[in-house]
C-alpha cells in the first residue's frame, strides 16, 4: 500500500476516495514509495526549473520588428502545445546595449501586459533571451490578421465553395469586394472595431499605449473574436521608448507632426482602420508620409460622407462614430476608448441602432462562419 501522503502539503487528500493499490513485487513498491518520496520534496520546496524545447511549425508573420513563428512546445508523453514565438530583430540597433536596452523594457511591457487579462488583447507567456536575442513566447491565434482579411482574395478564393444564395448573403452581411479591395459591412467592421476597443480600454487603464495600432496588429480568431497583438510599440506611460516605432499611415496626425504617442494617438489609429474596414480603401493612397499625409489625413476628417460608400454615409451615427475617431485634434476626439463605445454617438448605440431596425445579426457567428470558408 502506498504511504499516506501528508497532510501538510497542498490540498489534503480527498477523505471520500478510496485509494486502492494495485498488489506488486516488492521491488516495484518500493519503486512507488520513493516517487511519493519525490513528490512530497518536490513540494516542499518554492522553485522547480527544467528544459523547455520548442519546434518551429511555420512561419506565420514578419514585420519591421521580427519574426513571428509557430512553434511546438514538447511537454511529456509526447505532447506538444502550439504557441508563438516572436524573434526581436538586432539589426537597427547601433549598439548591443541599445537592443538590450530597448528588450528590457519590451519585457517590461510585456509583463504588465501579461498582468491585464483581456480577452481581446493576446496572452503573454514568457520572455526569453536566447544567445542575446529577444524572444518572445505567446498565445497563437488561429485566425487572420485584418490586413490579410481585407485583400482581396480572401474572398475570391471563396466564391467558388458558395451556392449563390450564400454568396448574396455574405456579399450583404458580412464582406464586398470594391475596386481595390474588400469592404467590411458596417455590422462586422463594427464588431471588429468593438471588440478592439476594449482591448484598448483595458490597455489605457493600466497606463499602457499601443503605439502601432494597423490592420497587421489585430487577429481575426477563427472564434469570431479580435485580439490586438503586436506589442512592440507598446509602452508605460511612466517608460516610454527611446527609439517608437510606428507606421506613418495609421498614425495620428499630432503624431505625425512630431508628438509622442498617447492614448488619443492610438483611438485616432483605429479611426483609420475602420475607415478601411467601412470603405474598403486603402487609407491615404495618395500620400506615404510628411505635410501631404498630415494634409491629407486632415481632408478625410472634413470629407468622410464623400468618401464612403452610401450606405455608411447616409449613416449620422457611423458618420460621428468616425468623426470621433479621427478628428485630426485630439481634444475633440472621444476622450477615451470607453467613451468610443459608450457615447451615445458611440460604438454600441450603432449596434443598438440596428438591432432597433431589425438589421443586427450575431456577428461573432458571421465572422466565424466566413472564416470557415477560408482555406
Ligand atoms: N501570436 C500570433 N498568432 C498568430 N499570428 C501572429 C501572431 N503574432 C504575429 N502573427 C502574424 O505575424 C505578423 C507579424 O507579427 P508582428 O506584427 O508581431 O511583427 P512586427 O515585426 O512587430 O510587425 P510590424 O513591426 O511590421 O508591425 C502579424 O501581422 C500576424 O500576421
Ligand atoms: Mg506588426
Amino acid at each position: 500500500m502506498l504511504p499516506e501522503i501528508s497532510q501538510d502539503l497542498s490540498r489534503p487528500l480527498d477523505p471520500t476516495k478510496v485509494y486502492q493499490p494495485t498488489p506488486v513485487a516488492d521491488g516495484v513498491a518500493s519503486e512507488a514509495h520513493e516517487l511519493v518520496d519525490r513528490f512530497q520534496r518536490m513540494l516542499r520546496r518554492d522553485a522547480v526549473s527544467w528544459e523547455q524545447n520548442y519546434s518551429f511549425v511555420e512561419r506565420l508573420g514578419a514585420g519591421g520588428q521580427g519574426v513571428v513563428y509557430l512553434a511546438d512546445r514538447s511537454g511529456a508523453f509526447d505532447v506538444k502545445f502550439r504557441l508563438a514565438l516572436k524573434f526581436f530583430r538586432p539589426d537597427g540597433y547601433s549598439t548591443v546595449a541599445a537592443y538590450r536596452a530597448e528588450m528590457g523594457r519590451l519585457a517590461r511591457v510585456a509583463v504588465e501586459l501579461a498582468s491585464v487579462q483581456h480577452d481581446n488583447l493576446l496572452d503573454i507567456f514568457n520572455v526569453i533571451e536566447l544567445q542575446g536575442i529577444h524572444v518572445l513566447a505567446m498565445e497563437w491565434v488561429d485566425g487572420f490578421d485584418l490586413r490579410y482579411l481585407l485583400t482581396p482574395r480572401t474572398l475570391d478564393e471563396v466564391r467558388a465553395t458558395m451556392n449563390p444564395a450564400r454568396w448574396e448573403y455574405v456579399n450583404d452581411v458580412v464582406v464586398t469586394r470594391t475596386a481595390s479591395q474588400l469592404r467590411l459591412k458596417p455590422g462586422v467592421a463594427t464588431s471588429i472595431l468593438r471588440e478592439c476597443l476594449a482591448g484598448m480600454a483595458a490597455m489605457h487603464r493600466n497606463g499602457l499605449v499601443h503605439g502601432d495600432m494597423k490592420p497587421a496588429n489585430i487577429m481575426v480568431k477563427r472564434t469570431g473574436n479580435c485580439k490586438i497583438i503586436d506589442f512592440g510599440s507598446a509602452f508605460a506611460v511612466h517608460d516610454p521608448p527611446t527609439r517608437p516605432l510606428w507606421t506613418p499611415r495609421y498614425a495620428a496626425v499630432e503624431v505625425l507632426e512630431g508628438a509622442a504617442h498617447t492614448p488619443a494617438s492610438d483611438l485616432a489609429s483605429l479611426g483609420y482602420v475602420f475607415y478601411e474596414m467601412l470603405s474598403g480603401q486603402f487609407p491615404f493612397p495618395e500620400a506615404s508620409d510628411g505635410p501631404e499625409l498630415v494634409q491629407a489625413k486632415r481632408q478625410l476628417a472634413e470629407q468622410l460622407p464623400d468618401r464612403l460608400p452610401r450606405d455608411v454615409a447616409l449613416n449620422d451615427n457611423l458618420i460621428q462614430l468616425l468623426q470621433g475617431l479621427i478628428a485630426p485634434d485630439p481634444a475633440i476626439r472621444f476622450k477615451s476608448a470607453e467613451e468610443a463605445e459608450l457615447s451615445p454617438n458611440g460604438a454600441s448605440a450603432f449596434h443598438r441602432e440596428l438591432i432597433r431596425s431589425n438589421l443586427a445579426s450575431e456577428y461573432e457567428n458571421e465572422i466565424r462562419l466566413w472564416l470557415s470558408e477560408l482555406e
